[in-house]
């Protein structure tokens, strides 16, 4: 195993990396040199990291923040701090501990990575692996939209069966909020409509008892406003309600909300919130660790694959049953 010291060099690490977008045969298993630590770096050796819509979006080329062929996939990781520097320590981050976080920019689908100490979290103890791998990108995802959305007390969760809106309905209903959430199917817990019914609005806005103050939506559908009160909020986390339009749609869609005034229109970017305020986000995932290791917060069941079952790994998460989520095993950790 490569240490700080002896993490440069040939075949240090395997990455995946995104070659050629469109179906998983543009992935492939690269070995490769690993920079060396720079000024207060770390290394972590990762162990797990969730492969997600998001990679699923960015392996087909339609990701908003999408990366030339070439790139790494992956933006969360559960790993092992193979060194330590002045801030980690300050951090109270020593290696040998395990530690989780979220990368502002894609590239945490390879086993060694040189990263700030300031984007890592320690693990709780006791939580394994795989559990914590599924809940960095999307807890942060659903804790960032529903700030966002403000205390509204009635508030919308559109895929609420997907791994973000299902902790998304969580943390709102444990602030005592009334949630509706939709979905193809009904979710344990959650007032729950069909977005196929044609009048999935007004349905939605029956079972919340009145409009709502705020809703959280990764669909750009322009229905959702139907829902609002005219003074809600309106939280996108993306624009992928129509296939193969998602780049063109989430720029445009990013565009309007920046001006919108009725409703009031927010975008939720964890890339943005990770590289622009690292202690809001270091607190925060660390919070919400801590939920899901004390049960506070149930996230998705891990569907793990090892590393040279990645190809698997990115046709299951194309179909990524209900409370599940992909994790590629990049070493037994
Ligand atoms: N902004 C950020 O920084 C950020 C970070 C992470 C993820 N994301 C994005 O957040 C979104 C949600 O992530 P996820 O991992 O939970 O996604 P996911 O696994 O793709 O889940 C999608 C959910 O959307 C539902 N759905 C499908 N079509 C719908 C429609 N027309 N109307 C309403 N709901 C619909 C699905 O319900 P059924 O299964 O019942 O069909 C499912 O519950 C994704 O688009 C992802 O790319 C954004």
């Amino acid at each position: 195993m490569a240490a700080a010291g002896g993490a440069a060099g040939e075949d240090a690490r395997r990455s995946v990396r995104v070659v050629r977008f469109g179906d998983p045969s543009g992935v492939v298993l690269a070995r490769e040199r690993v920079r060396a630590p720079r000024g207060n770096d770390v290394v972590v050796a990762v162990t797990h990291a969730s492969l997600g819509a998001t990679d699923v979006l960015a392996r087909r080329g339609g990701y908003v923040f999408q990366p030339v062929p070439g790139f790494v996939t992956g933006y969360d990781f559960v790993g092992v701090l193979e060194s330590e520097s002045a801030v980690s320590v300050a951090l109270g981050l020593r290696a040998g501990m395990r530690v989780a976080g979220v990368l502002p920019r894609m590239g945490s689908h390879t086993t060694l990575l040189v990263v700030s100490p300031t984007l890592l979290v320690a693990v709780p103890d006791g939580l394994d692996p795989a559990s914590a791998a599924v809940a960095p990108l999307d807890a942060v995802t659903a804790a960032l939209a529903l700030q966002l959305a403000g205390p509204a007390p009635r508030i919308l969760i559109q895929g609420v069966s997907g791994p973000v809106g299902s902790i998304a309905a969580q943390l709102a209903e444990r602030a005592g909020r009334t949630v509706v959430g939709t979905a193809s199917s009904p979710v344990d817990g959650v007032a729950t409509i069909d977005y196929r019914d044609p009048d999935w609005p007004a349905r939605a806005v029956e079972a919340a008892g009145g409009p709502f103050g705020a809703a959280i939506d990764h669909t750009g559908s322009p229905r959702v406003a139907e829902t609002l009160s005219p003074d809600g909020t309106l939280v996108h986390t993306a624009f992928a309600g129509r296939r193969g339009h998602e780049r063109g749609d989430s720029l445009r869609g990013s565009a309007r909300a920046a001006v919108a005034r009725h409703p009031r229109e927010r975008v939720c970017s964890v890339p943005f919130f990770v590289l622009r305020h690292r202690p809001a986000y270091r607190r925060m995932l660390s919070g919400l660790l801590a939920d899901v290791a004390e049960g506070r917060l149930r996230s998705a069941r891990p569907q793990t694959f090892a590393l040279d079952e990645v190809w698997d790994a990115h046709r299951a998460a194309e179909g990524a049953e209900p409370g599940r989520k992909v994790v590629l095993e990049l070493r037994a950790g």
